[in-house]
């Protein structure tokens, strides 16, 4: 398989959808959500996935939708933040494309975060739960081939330095 698509990963709340949609807008490529075709192929919003099988059985959809959102023409492909906690997935998206790690210092994804519905790993206590899930995925991002902290950056800002990147 060619190495050819532009890959967005991160923790939550890095600002990979934006910017990936605008990055898709710029070079003109088709953009593809990981979190968004797992929604539209089950048919179900990621809560109602995880409320019926747990987070194993959206980490299966996930892993099925990257195979498939990988093939095909060149595009960019912004990812759910735990879809590299599988070694599997972190080589397929390492041999795919040009990866680019989005980051943001703790405080600002908490500030980002706090009030989020949509992410069942932040129920409950979602400043606790930013800085347990930080931790435990610390490094796991690092595989990446340009590393971007998009604190105090707007997502255009953010969009010039990963063009420059690559
Ligand atoms: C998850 C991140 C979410 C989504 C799901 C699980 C994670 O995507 O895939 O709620 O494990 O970090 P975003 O990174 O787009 O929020």
């Amino acid at each position: 398989m060619e190495k050819h698509h532009l890959i967005l990963i991160g923790f939550m709340g890095t600002g990979k959808s934006t910017v990936g949609r605008m990055l898709a807008e710029r070079l003109g490529w088709p953009w593809v959500d990981t979190d968004t075709e797992v929604e539209r192929q089950a048919g179900r919003s990621i809560p109602e996935l995880f409320a019926e099988g747990g987070e194993v059985r959206f980490r299966e959809w996930e892993k099925r939708i990257l195979w498939k959102v990988t093939e095909g023409e060149t595009k960019v492909i912004t990812t759910g933040g735990g879809i590299v906690l599988d070694p599997a997935n972190t080589n397929r998206i390492a041999t795919s494309g040009w990866t680019v790690a989005l980051d943001a210092t703790e405080e600002e994804l908490i500030r980002r975060l706090v009030s989020d519905q949509s992410r069942p790993l932040l129920e409950g206590n979602a400043r606790r739960r930013v800085r347990e899930l930080k931790r435990e995925r610390q490094g796991v991002y690092d595989f990446a081939d340009f590393y971007l902290d998009t604190t105090g950056l707007t997502p255009a800002a953010s969009v010039e330095r990963i063009i420059k990147s690559w």
